[in-house]
């Protein structure tokens, strides 16, 4: 908010209405009918949007109308209500207050002692006054919040105050952290009546008080930029993040085999490290579709290159033996490149103008893990491309996909001063202006490169992002800890990540820095196998962590999940499609689905896999039992087919090789039968696994690797089933050169572990 003084007088330019305060002009833009922007900045011209690539606006029908309390503009969805001072509020179209702007007087937070708290950066009212601009909106009691990227902490994020400042902090994660690897100036507010979404398009270092300030009010605002928000309305929530990723872009859909096992360590260091692993994975009958190599692959740690000592001067062929034992190699590349003449990278990003600069003009230095290292400036689409291009190094050597590394950027000799050069585009802009949006441009040009020089659909993995990075990358959540309270922060972070508009997300199965135990590792692959990443990764200097350093039984645990996971793969896929064409996440908060409903808006040890499937994993050690709770209807237990009824809270025996699963009645499950990878055997039949209920299902398939679905070269497949259990289906589009043979299905539900008999759906009906 902005004091501007009397609103004087206003003109509409299309959908835009150009607003002319006392003390300055301001705009509020009409993109949808559901989606309105607020744009105010006293200094500069509007700088693109990093997030929104292209024009989101489609033509509406708008009304305004002067009254006495403002100015109100109506897109026929929603209505907003421009006053004096550019108190701005949303309301929704039968008039009703949804969204407010805050008239009262704010009171930051008193401290005992706010000289030393602030000296920690704690302090509310420091905040306060580094920002140079802000909105503050009216709390209602029972507003909860949920998205804002990969914060700590638990799913609601009310009571809570979060920075935005991409942050690379090795200290164990908690609760009380601001700041994490990733800025998502996203979050959607949900009580009893209404449910919006507000997305600060912003860089700048930002905040929000989540009514941790107040009970009065919540606020955000940034250190630097324009006051640009969007409004986004709907009718639940997922509505609304499907409003949000209209505007930043869903997540494509993946290559099928990243939706595999992913085995990675820092510290498989030369070949026999990853030789050993593979045959480990194989000999122990675990399924893996990728190893990971960490930086140790890499000469001196220097990008775009690799230790041919350390692979027996021919690397090429060590993945080309890999990639015939299905493990596809995804490797490591930091942006920090070694400062070292005759290093051809550095010399041309030297010769080129590629590496952020000094105020007067210098090099940029810092150290990460090559020591002395530059920094390219990834704000400039020559420097995306120079960078992208160069991936063809390691796509020639045989490799899959890219994992970004330390791009907040993380630098080991203090921060990089606010004052560093970058470009934003062709203009000139500095690190305190880009430093959120560096791991988001990074992925940018790792994806482009891919998409060029390899054609599949491009695999990046990504530690730092901003709002819209789901376009090009994948995400993990960088270094958490072998410790319990880190595999109960899973859920509620990716969960989180998940209504940010990242849906293909994980952590490090097992914990990355500390060593974990038996039972932590058995109960992480449990929540693990149903995240979108499924990786396993931990430190050097940890306890080893792959699923056989434990004994028998975690191994066989650890087996029957990794399986359960393959199992599932076609459903994950089927996922993604719909994620693609809706922004809804593959792992869900019970909120997501069930809104309306008390108990889920605060369930922080359970999640959904789509719409079908809940997870209650149990996240404490040394217990047998979880107490589960299961929103209305009707639910079938996945292990032994018991049928309970919703909403309800229920006991269930949980020894360390239970997971407790849940499947909703009506649904419609595709599986496969597990294979050591994605690919092994050719896919001649579809699987489904029918629970009774009315339902509907749409299941798709195409060839799992390139972009020819986009043109049509994919089969739909649309299924029923009866309160009965009966299945009828049929082909809805026909275009992928190899359907299935036959299709497959198991009547489960009520009906014991095992379900019924497998029988062949009538060919007549798909
Ligand atoms: C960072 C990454 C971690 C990686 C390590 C070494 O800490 O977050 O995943 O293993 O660097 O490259």
């Amino acid at each position: 908010m902005a004091k501007l003084g009397k609103l004087n007088k206003y003109g509409q330019e299309g959908q835009k209405i150009i607003l002319e305060f006392e003390q300055g002009r301001a705009q509020i833009e009409v993109l949808t009918p559901y989606i309105v922007n607020v744009f105010y900045d006293p200094e500069k011209e509007r700088v693109p949007s990093k997030a929104i690539e292209g024009s989101k606006s489609v033509s509406v029908n708008l009304a305004l109308e002067e009254k006495k309390d403002g100015l109100w503009i109506h897109t026929g969805q929603v209505s907003v209500r421009v006053c004096d001072d550019f108190y701005v509020d949303f309301f929704d179209k039968d008039g009703r207050e949804v969204c407010l702007d805050y008239r009262g007087e704010r009171r930051p937070l008193e401290r005992v002692s706010s000289s030393l708290l602030e000296q920690e950066g704690h302090s509310a009212a420091a905040s306060v006054q580094q920002c140079k601009i802000q909105a503050v909106k009216q709390l209602k009691p029972s507003l909860h919040f949920y998205g804002l990227g990969d914060k700590t902490g638990f799913l609601d994020k009310r009571h809570y105050d979060y920075e935005m400042w991409n942050t690379d902090n090795p200290a164990p994660q908690v609760d009380c952290f601001k700041a994490l690897y990733k800025s998502i100036p996203f979050f959607m507010a949900l009580d009893d009546t209404h449910v919006y979404g507000l997305f600060f398009d912003n860089t700048f270092k930002g905040y929000f008080n989540m009514g941790q300030e107040s009970e009065e009010y919540y606020w955000f605002g940034a250190e630097g930029g324009s006051l640009d928000y969007y409004y986004i309305a709907g009718d639940s929530m997922p509505e609304v993040l499907s409003g949000y990723t209209y505007l930043t872009g869903t997540a494509p859909l993946p290559q099928k085999w990243t939706l595999g096992y992913h085995q990675c360590r820092w510290g498989y260091v030369t070949q026999e490290d990853v030789e050993e692993i593979a045959r480990n994975m194989r000999e122990n009958d675990i399924p893996c579709d990728v190893i990971h190599f960490d930086i140790d692959y890499m000469q001196d740690y220097k990008v775009f290159t690799w230790n041919q000592e350390r692979y027996h001067n021919d690397p090429d062929s060590f993945l080309d033996r890999l990639f015939r034992d299905g493990f596809k190699t995804v490797v490591i590349n930091d942006p920090g490149v070694k400062q070292e003449e005759g290093y051809p990278i550095y010399d041309e990003g030297v010769k080129e103008g590629y590496f952020a600069k000094t105020p007067e003009g210098e090099v940029y230095i810092n150290a990460v893990w090559p020591g002395a290292a530059a920094f390219p400036d990834f704000g400039n689409p020559k420097v995306r491309r120079w960078w992208g291009r160069n991936q063809k190094f390691l796509l020639d050597r045989g490799v899959r996909g890219i994992w970004n590394d330390m791009n907040e950027p993380a630098s080991f000799n203090g921060p990089l001063p606010q004052d560093v050069v970058f470009m934003d585009g062709d203009r000139e802009s500095t690190h305190g202006e880009l430093h959120n949006v560096y791991g988001h441009f990074m992925a940018k040009a790792a994806y482009e490169g891919l998409k060029e020089f390899d054609g599949r659909r491009p695999f990046v993995i990504t530690r730092a992002c901003y709002a819209g990075s789901q376009k090009y990358s994948t995400a993990w959540t960088g270094d958490n800890c072998s410790i319990w309270a880190h595999l109960q922060m899973a859920i509620p972070q990716l969960c989180n990540l998940g209504l940010s508009g990242m849906p293909f997300v994980g952590t490090d199965i097992g914990g990355f820095g500390a060593d974990t135990t038996p039972e932590l590792l058995a109960r992480w692959v449990q929540v693990g196998c149903f995240s979108p990443l499924f990786r396993n990764h931990s430190a050097l200097g940890t306890r080893k962590q792959e699923p056989w350093q434990f004994g028998k039984e975690v191994l066989d645990i650890y087996r029957k999940y990794v399986k359960l996971r393959y199992r599932l793969i076609p459903y994950f896929y089927d996922l993604f499609y719909e994620e693609e064409r809706t922004g809804a996440p593959i792992m869900r908060p019970l909120v997501f689905q069930y809104e309306k409903d008390r108990t889920a808006r605060t369930c922080n040890d359970e999640f959904l896999v789509g719409g079908n499937i809940l997870v209650a994993p149990v996240v404490q050690p040394g217990t047998d039992k979880k107490m589960v709770y299961l929103p209305e209807g009707v639910w079938y237990d996945y292990w032994t087919g018991a049928r309970l009824t919703g909403p309800a809270w229920f006991v269930k025996d949980a020894p360390l090789d239970t997971c407790p699963v849940y499947v909703k009645g009506g649904s419609i499950i595709p599986v496969m039968e597990p294979q050591s990878y994605v690919g092994e055997k050719p896919l001649e039949e579809l699987m489904l696994e029918v629970y009774p209920g009315e339902g509907s299902y749409d299941h798709y398939l195409d060839n799992g690797e390139d972009f020819a679905y986009r043109e049509g070269k994919y089969h739909q497949y649309h299924f029923e089933v009866t309160e009965e259990g009966h299945v009828t289906g049929e082909v809805v589009h026909a275009g992928y050169g190899e359907p299935y043979k036959r299709i497959l299905v198991c009547r489960r539900g009520g009906r014991g572990p095992e379900g019924a008999p497998w029988e062949e759906l009538a060919a007549g009906c798909f």
